[in-house]
């Protein structure tokens, strides 16, 4: 499965079968995590056989997950771009989940943290989870913005690369499905985007920045 099918097909899943993750999975997880650590500088950790997070809480509750074991603790140094690298990163590994048959869901609030579980240092902060697993259902499809609500192009005539972009970000999972991101093309085959105003926007414009990454092409253009 390449990145574009991995993005196409992905869901965000919350209820999980008690099916365990393979070892070989779970060391080539343990192993992306590591090359993404000494990319990022953050301290992401994959933490297994790990059931109260997701337990009987009122937030667990509230956001309806079962079977949750294993998640990605999103871990690392406080400073104003945390969010977006977490979220570029967090991404990557989602997809690579998503590659080798596993579910995933992005959680920001409904869960308990289990502080002796992890190793959050001075000067860190867990921003928040993935879950991982094998879901019981592949998840739903649900509804999206259309193209013109989140992207602008100053140039006459826009670029398949740039649509093909901006339609991968589309499929991004955002917080509450807000999807509060704007991309612009501007000459020269530069692009930006912004975040707008919302839980979590910049942990979501992170993700659509790498979801545009795989659609567009790294080679087309150039972040402004
Ligand atoms: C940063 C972030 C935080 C999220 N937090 C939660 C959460 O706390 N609880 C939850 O059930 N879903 C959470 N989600 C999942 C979104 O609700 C989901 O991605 C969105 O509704 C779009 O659905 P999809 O992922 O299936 O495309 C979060 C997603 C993101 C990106």
């Amino acid at each position: 499965m390449d990145l574009i099918e991995a993005l196409a097909t992905r869901h965000s899943v919350r209820h999980y079968t008690d099916k365990a993750i393979e070892t070989e999975k779970i060391k080539h997880l343990r192993q992306l995590v590591e090359e993404y650590n000494a990319q990022s500088e953050l301290h992401i950790q994959l933490i297994t056989n790990e059931p109260r997070s997701f337990g009987e809480s009122l937030l667990a509750r509230y956001g309806k997950f079962s079977g949750v074991t294993c998640y990605f603790a999103m871990i690392g140094p406080k400073s104003d771009s945390l969010d977006e690298t977490v979220g570029y990163y967090g991404e990557k590994l989602v997809l690579e989940a998503q590659r080798m048959g596993l579910n995933t869901c992005w959680v920001g609030l409904s869960y308990k943290k289990i502080s002796s579980v992890m190793s959050i240092n001075d000067g860190e902060k867990l921003v928040c989870l993935i879950s991982l697993g094998y879901g019981a259902t592949q998840g739903v499809d649900h509804k999206r913005k259309k193209p013109n609500k989140v992207s602008t192009t100053d140039v006459r005539t826009t670029p398949q690369w740039y649509k093909q972009g901006v339609a991968c970000a589309l499929l991004a999972p955002t917080a509450i499905n807000q999807q509060k991101f704007k991309f612009t093309l501007h000459e020269g085959n530069r692009v930006s985007v912004k975040a707008g105003f919302g839980p979590y926007s910049k942990v979501d414009l992170g993700i659509v920045k790498y979801h545009f990454e795989i659609g567009a092409g790294t080679e087309n253009f150039e972040w402004l």
